[in-house]
């Protein structure tokens, strides 16, 4: 049988329009964002939200203002209608994809920048990318008006941002953060593995198996430095041109590990480039 195709709208009053009448029927709203060029670990997070909540809205818009300059925006992968499949039949009740105009009409002049969190990792290697997804975060976060929105862990700093936005704005909405859907050879899901040639897709699982050997390490007892030290050698040997970082940092707000074996709860984050695709992961140690 046909799925009946998933209603869309574009302009913000329309949005708000839909979201107010479920809340007038005392329905709770789930919210997922993306930049669409949807995979499984996509509708993973739709169906995340369902568990939350009576309606689930996705939306999709390819933020130009988190792309640097340099970065892959125009080439970004794009599909709408197939998009809206999927969505339609993982369960998602709408689907809000506004123009870029609509989004930051003539005038915009306001950004949204979290300290601390954002400023290691792809804060340090992607000047303005966290600025870029804060402040379309918030305008996403304020226009759809969720009780609930998910996340994946796939982006874990990007999730640390926006709890943290979300804590110190008072932004009334729970963020629920999703396990990383993976690959059976343990790639993480990610709109870019669509870049990856056939015989980088070979090589890109063995960031996933560096990290979870470097996690066994740690909880064995191995200090954090050899461990980061190991993992970069390891991505150089196994084809990776350029190591942005392996780090292992505190959890919660992915402050500084000291370099002796980890005594808290930590993360082990990394990204890397395989030919011109950058690859990002990390497990929870
Ligand atoms: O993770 C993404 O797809 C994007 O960064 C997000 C959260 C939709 C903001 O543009």
């Amino acid at each position: 049988m046909s799925q009946s195709p998933l209603p869309v709208v574009r302009p913000v009053a329309e949005l708000r329009g839909k979201v107010r009448a479920w809340r007038a029927a005392g329905e709770r709203i789930g919210f997922v964002p993306t930049m669409g060029a949807l995979h499984e670990g996509h509708l993973s997070l739709v169906q995340l939200a369902r568990q939350h909540a009576q309606r689930v809205v996705v939306s999709i818009f390819v933020n130009p203002t988190q792309f640097a300059p340099h970065e892959d925006f125009d080439a970004y992968p794009r599909g709408e209608a197939r998009d809206a499949e999927l969505l339609a039949a993982a369960g998602c009740d709408l689907l809000f994809a506004p123009t870029v105009a609509e989004m930051y009409p003539s005038g915009f002049a306001t950004t949204v920048t979290v300290g601390g969190v954002t400023e290691p990792l792809d804060g340090a290697a992607r000047p303005g990318h966290f600025a870029g997804v804060a402040t379309v975060v918030s305008k996403l976060l304020n226009q759809c008006g969720p009780d609930v929105a998910v996340f994946g862990e796939k982006d874990y700093q990007q999730l640390q941002v926006i709890r943290r936005l979300v804590r110190d704005l008072d932004l009334p909405v729970e963020i629920v953060g999703a396990p990383t859907a993976r690959a059976p050879d343990g790639l993480a899901l990610s709109s870019r593995n669509a870049y990856l040639t056939p015989a980088e897709r070979k090589i890109a699982p063995s960031l996933a198996r560096t990290l979870g050997a470097a996690c066994a390490g740690l909880r064995a007892g191995a200090r954090v430095s050899d461990v980061e030290a190991e993992a970069v050698a390891a991505l150089t040997a196994a084809g990776f041109r350029r190591v942005d970082y392996v780090e292992v940092r505190t959890a919660e707000d992915l402050s500084r590990l000291g370099p002796g074996p980890i005594t808290s709860p930590a993360r082990i984050l990394a990204a890397a480039f395989l030919g011109k695709t950058r690859l990002i992961d990390n497990f929870a140690v």
